[in-house]
């Protein structure tokens, strides 16, 4: 066999996939282990969700709706926004693609930061466009190199706000001065994943921004039920844009590519807001806890406004994680981000962040960093 892979696939690290939690406690031969590594959901899927699911199974023999009507509509209604401007995607990650897909050839920039979710500069890079990465500043995007960095090869800039990994935001006043200064070819995507988890007050006004607006860039939005709505194993993420650019998106897209069981367990997902409201309301009062213990321990929290946070255990953050994995912890080390002294968590349950607290109390003891 010869296989003539193109140069710039071959030269592609694959996304770190992660085991099974099942081979990894067989392999630290431990049990029980919680995973807060990941941003998911701690509290699980709407029942809602599992109900409705529970009922299409009956229909797995058929196709899916290909244009997932009830779901769009749906989602137009939580929005406020018409049906048009809604693309939905096998998680948000599938919207990135469609939009490096549409927007992207050879010779192209996309502007990213660095740490920012990975998945911007891999899908780039398959589809032989140029990432120009900008170091994040003070662990906030670094609006002012990015604008610096525009050039007339530039299609698309990635802003994930939150950023993930450092749980940064960036405030209404910035957005707007950012955007006045972006010239209108470009298309900024404000990867909104985590957004459900901040202050209404704060979010950015994504309704204004899809508009058409004289002079400026197109803005895009893009939004998952993978966090706040418990549904990652599911995969249904959707963009919010002007429709020009829902229409271009389209015609990238596979046409059944929001599977059955996806579509009836979002619909219904968004349909329980007392989950939702859970979710948010938990999130944000363990993380207050969990911040407050980490600090008595010595570390640093970092500030967040979403559902994980960064700490600094003030020593090797890859030993640290070792340690808690036998203990049954799974953390995120960041010395692959830049960050060797830090570890991401996910705020997890009252019961789940009790036992990270200790485990990271031992660990600490143990390896005497504090
Ligand atoms: C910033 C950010 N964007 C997008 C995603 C992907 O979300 P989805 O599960 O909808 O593909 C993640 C997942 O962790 C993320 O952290």
């Amino acid at each position: 066999m010869k296989l003539k892979c193109a140069e710039n696939v071959a030269s592609i690290v694959p996304y770190p996939p992660g085991k099974p939690l099942e081979e990894l406690e067989r392999e630290y031969g431990i049990t029980n282990s919680i995973k807060l590594a990941s941003n998911e959901n701690p509290w699980g899927p709407s029942p809602k969700a599992t109900e409705a699911i529970e009922k299409t199974l009956q229909n797995l023999h058929r196709y899916p709706d290909g244009s997932s009507h009830y779901l769009t509509e749906s989602l137009a209604a939580w929005h406020n926004c018409l049906a048009s401007e809604i693309i939905l995607g096998n998680g948000s990650n599938e919207i990135i693609e469609f939009l490096v897909k549409a927007f992207v050839t050879a010779g192209d920039e996309v502007i990213t930061s660095h740490p920012s979710f990975l998945m911007y500069q891999k899908f780039v890079q398959v589809h032989g466009g140029d990432n120009i990465v900008i170091p994040l500043k003070d662990m906030s995007h670094d609006l002012d190199t990015i604008i610096s960095a525009v050039t007339a090869k530039t299609k698309l800039i990635f802003l994930d706000n939150p950023n993930n990994p450092c749980a940064t935001f960036i405030s209404k006043e910035r957005f707007e001065n950012f955007i006045q200064q972006v010239p209108e070819e470009v298309i900024v995507v404000l990867d909104e994943a985590y957004v459900d988890f901040v202050e209404p007050e704060k979010r950015i006004d994504i309704e204004k921004y899809r508009q058409k607006r004289e002079g400026l860039p197109a803005v895009v939005s893009l939004r998952t039920f993978s966090k706040a709505f418990g549904l990652a194993g599911l995969r249904v993420g959707y963009g919010l844009m002007h429709p020009d650019i829902t229409s271009l998106l389209h015609r990238v897209r596979q046409p059944f590519n929001i599977n059955l069981l996806a579509q009836s367990g979002a619909t219904a997902a968004l349909d329980d807001t007392e989950h939702y409201r859970l979710t948010l309301d938990n999130t944000s009062q363990e993380r207050t806890w969990l911040m407050k213990e980490v600090e008595h321990l010595g570390c640093q929290a970092y500030p967040s406004c979403t559902n994980f946070f960064l700490i600094d255990v003030q020593g090797d953050a890859t030993k640290l994680y070792e340690s808690m994995l036998y203990k049954g912890v799974i953390v995120r080390s960041m010395k692959a981000y830049g960050y060797p002294d830090f570890i991401r968590i996910t705020v997890g349950t009252e019961k789940e962040n009790k036992r990270f607290v200790k485990a990271l109390k031992d660990c600490l003891t143990e390896l005497a960093y504090v």
